[in-house]
């Protein structure tokens, strides 16, 4: 077998696609996409703290057949390298969040679909992937539940609820804003928005471990609770009746200085395993060698956010984005991790565990 010498970069660079998003993007909104909260800590120090963990590769490990394969709240998925929930898509192309929806099925991922989505949940749904509806309780609970019931009959088998979004952090930008640049039916398309006050959408500030439950009862769906970084708040929620709970900083886009999902997730899946509740872990996922990581520190799948975006403004090929940017970005995220697997010995995600990181301080 000849050597791997790769002759310019055949393997993933999320670096190069979003730097092809920020030549094709209106500044305003490749500002919005990248930007993190007040002084971008939290933002900037996302990946570098996952490229801090170091592998324990196992040898002779007979890796002629490595599957990316696994599930996740019962549902079969080809990768555990599934889409993020985030607005504003029709921003970075035309067909929105319709197009990852059926770059997700084509790549046998799963997409979480934010509740300021562009596009229509039968859209979305029509796609064929596998979705569960993201959640911010809006001060409107009838807009809210009307919403959920849209979603639920377009086929969302899930409910995320963001919880790290009481109030949207501040952002600093240096123009204009995204909102004065895009048309107001790029967000929020599938709430009954007529004749509520602006601020009935807002989201709600007044939440608690309760609203889980109510969300749980009101649509019968799993509840995922999405932007938790503490252990106590993990077994909390866990008794509240989460599912799953979803390790995130939200990018770096809410608490500025929170801490890194890669430092927080350890002690998250330490504190809920035993009790049936899946983990899953968001915020600066860039590579293969990542999702190693995430996976080996206790998750069971990761979310990607802005590599999406990225891939949806200039992916694929030939750099137009859309459906085939995404899945272009979907499928060779995973054959990166296939390749990454086979190089640490492991041959299917339920073979990778803690013992295969060494973690530099
Ligand atoms: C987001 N995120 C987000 N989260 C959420 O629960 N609902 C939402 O509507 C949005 N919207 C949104 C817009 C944009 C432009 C970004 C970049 C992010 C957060 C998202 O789900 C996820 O937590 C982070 O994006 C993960 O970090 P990376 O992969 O972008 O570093």
């Amino acid at each position: 077998m000849p050597d791997e010498l790769v002759r310019g970069r055949r393997s993933l660079r999320v670096d190069d696609l979003r730097e092809r998003a920020v030549q094709v993007l209106p500044p305003p909104v490749s500002e919005y996409f990248n930007s993190g909260a007040r002084e971008g800590l939290s933002a900037a120090e996302a990946a570098t703290a996952w490229d801090r963990v170091r592998f324990l590769p196992r040898m002779l490990r007979n890796v002629s057949a490595v599957s990316t394969a696994t599930s996740v709240l019962g549902q079969q998925v080809a990768t555990p390298i599934l889409v993020a929930p985030m607005a504003m898509q029709k921003a970075a192309h035309p067909d929105g969040e319709a197009a990852v929806a059926r770059a997700a099925a084509a790549s046998g991922s799963l997409m979480a679909v934010s509740t300021n989505s562009g596009s229509k949940f039968a859209d979305i749904g029509a796609a064929g992937a596998p979705w569960w509806l993201q959640v911010y309780v809006l001060r409107d609970r009838g807009v809210t539940a009307a919403l959920l019931e849209g979603a639920k009959a377009a086929g969302a088998t899930a409910i995320v609820l963001t919880v790290d979004t009481p109030i949207v952090g501040s952002k600093y930008i240096a123009g204009q804003s995204i909102y004065e640049v895009v048309p107001d039916d790029f967000r929020l398309v599938n709430a009954a928005k007529a004749g509520v006050p602006e601020a009935a959408l807002e989201q709600a500030d007044d939440l608690t471990p309760d609203d889980v439950g109510w969300l749980r009862d009101l649509t019968g769906l799993p509840v995922v609770v999405k932007g938790v970084l503490r252990a106590d708040d993990a077994r909390l929620l866990v008794s509240a009746g989460a599912s799953a709970v979803q390790v995130s900083n939200h990018g770096g886009r809410q608490l500025d200085q929170a801490v890194a999902t890669a430092a927080a997730l350890p002690e998250i899946a330490a504190a809920i395993s035993g009790t049936g509740a899946e983990v899953y872990v968001d915020s600066g996922i860039r590579r293969a060698e990542h999702v190693l990581a995430a996976l080996a520190l206790g998750a069971r799948a990761v979310f990607i956010g802005r590599p999406v975006l990225w891939a949806l403004a200039a992916g694929g090929p030939s750099g137009q984005g859309g459906e085939e940017g995404v899945a272009d970005l979907l499928a060779r995220f995973t054959a990166d991790f296939r390749e990454v697997m086979a190089l640490a010995g492991v041959r299917a995600p339920g073979e990778i565990s803690a013992d295969l990181v060494r973690r530099v301080p």
